[in-house]
C-alpha cells in the first residue's frame, strides 16, 4: 500500500464521516466551500488509476463539513475508458471499508424531458443500466435502489429539483437521436455513462445511495446542436450552485 494512501485512510478513519460524494464532468467546483483535511491522488489509491477525462480533478479528498468529516472523489473511470467492474467500483468500496453510510453520486447528463434545460439538475429515483445488448430488453423495468428516506428528504428541501429516470449507457459517443426516441418513449428522463454501476454497488454493500445528475444539455437529435464534451464542461457550471446547496441540505 503506497504511503500516501496509508496516511490518507489513517486521517479518514479518525474522522466521523457524514457521506462521500462523487462529483462528474465539470461538476468538481461543488466542493469548493469545504476545508481539506487530506487528499490522495487516484493513481495512489491501490486498485485505482488516474482519470483521463477533461474536467475530472482525479482526486479524493477528506473534508470537513460542520462536525464531520466528508469524502469528496472528484471525477470517476468510465467503462468507455476500457475499466472493468472492479476499477469503476473502486471508490465506493473503499467508502464502505470506511464506514461511510450514505453516497451521493453526481453526474452530467444530456436531458430527454422537454423540461430539463442546461444547468438544471434531475435527482435519480430510478434507473436503466444499459451496458450490454441485452439490457435493451429490459427497458420496462427500471431499477430503484435510491435512499427511499433520502428521497422524502430532498422533496422537503426548497428549492427541490424534479424528480426521474437515468440511463447510462457505454458510450464513449453520445447516443444516436433514434436511441434517444426509444429511451423517451420508455420514459428516461436524462442520459449518460455513469453512476448505475456504482450506485448499485453501493447499495449492495449497504450504503443509503442517491443521485443527482447535473442537465449539461439536451439529448441527442433535440436540438440542432451537436453534442460535445465542452459543452457538458462549461454547461455542468450553471448547474453547480444549485447542486451545492441541494448536497449541503441533504447532508445537513
Ligand atoms: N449523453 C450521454 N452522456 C452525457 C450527455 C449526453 O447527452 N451529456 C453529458 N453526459
Amino acid at each position: 500500500m503506497s504511503g500516501l494512501f496509508h496516511e490518507f485512510v489513517t486521517a479518514a478513519q479518525a474522522e466521523p464521516l457524514c457521506a462521500a460524494i462523487v462529483l462528474g464532468s465539470g461538476l468538481g467546483a461543488v466542493a469548493d466551500g469545504y476545508d481539506i483535511l487530506a487528499s490522495v491522488a487516484y493513481a495512489n489509491i491501490p486498485g485505482l488509476v488516474s482519470t483521463t477525462v477533461a474536467g475530472h480533478r482525479g482526486r479524493l479528498d477528506l473534508c470537513r463539513a460542520g462536525t464531520a468529516g466528508l469524502l469528496v472523489a472528484h471525477g470517476r473511470v468510465h467503462f468507455y475508458e476500457g475499466h472493468p467492474v472492479e476499477r469503476v467500483t473502486r471508490l465506493v468500496h473503499l467508502f464502505a471499508e470506511l464506514g461511510v453510510e450514505q453516497l451521493i453520486l453526481t453526474n452530467a447528463a444530456g436531458g430527454l424531458h422537454p423540461l430539463l434545460n442546461p444547468g438544471d439538475l434531475l435527482v435519480i429515483d430510478r434507473h436503466w443500466k444499459l451496458l450490454g445488448p441485452n439490457d435493451w430488453k429490459s427497458l420496462s423495468t427500471p431499477t430503484r435502489i435510491y435512499s427511499p428516506a433520502g428521497l422524502v428528504k430532498i422533496r422537503t428541501l426548497a428549492n427541490a429539483p424534479r424528480f426521474g429516470g437515468y440511463a447510462a449507457l457505454t458510450g464513449p459517443c453520445y447516443e444516436t437521436p433514434a436511441e434517444i426516441r426509444a429511451l423517451a418513449a420508455c420514459g428516461v428522463d436524462a442520459v449518460g455513462m455513469s453512476t448505475a454501476v456504482e450506485a448499485e454497488a453501493a447499495a449492495h454493500l449497504g450504503l443509503e445511495v442517491l443521485a443527482i445528475s447535473c442537465i449539461t444539455n439536451k439529448a441527442a437529435g433535440l436540438t440542432a446542436n451537436p453534442l460535445s464534451h465542452r459543452e457538458v464542461e462549461t454547461n455542468a457550471q450553471f448547474g453547480i450552485h444549485h447542486l451545492r446547496e441541494l448536497i449541503g441540505g441533504v447532508i445537513a
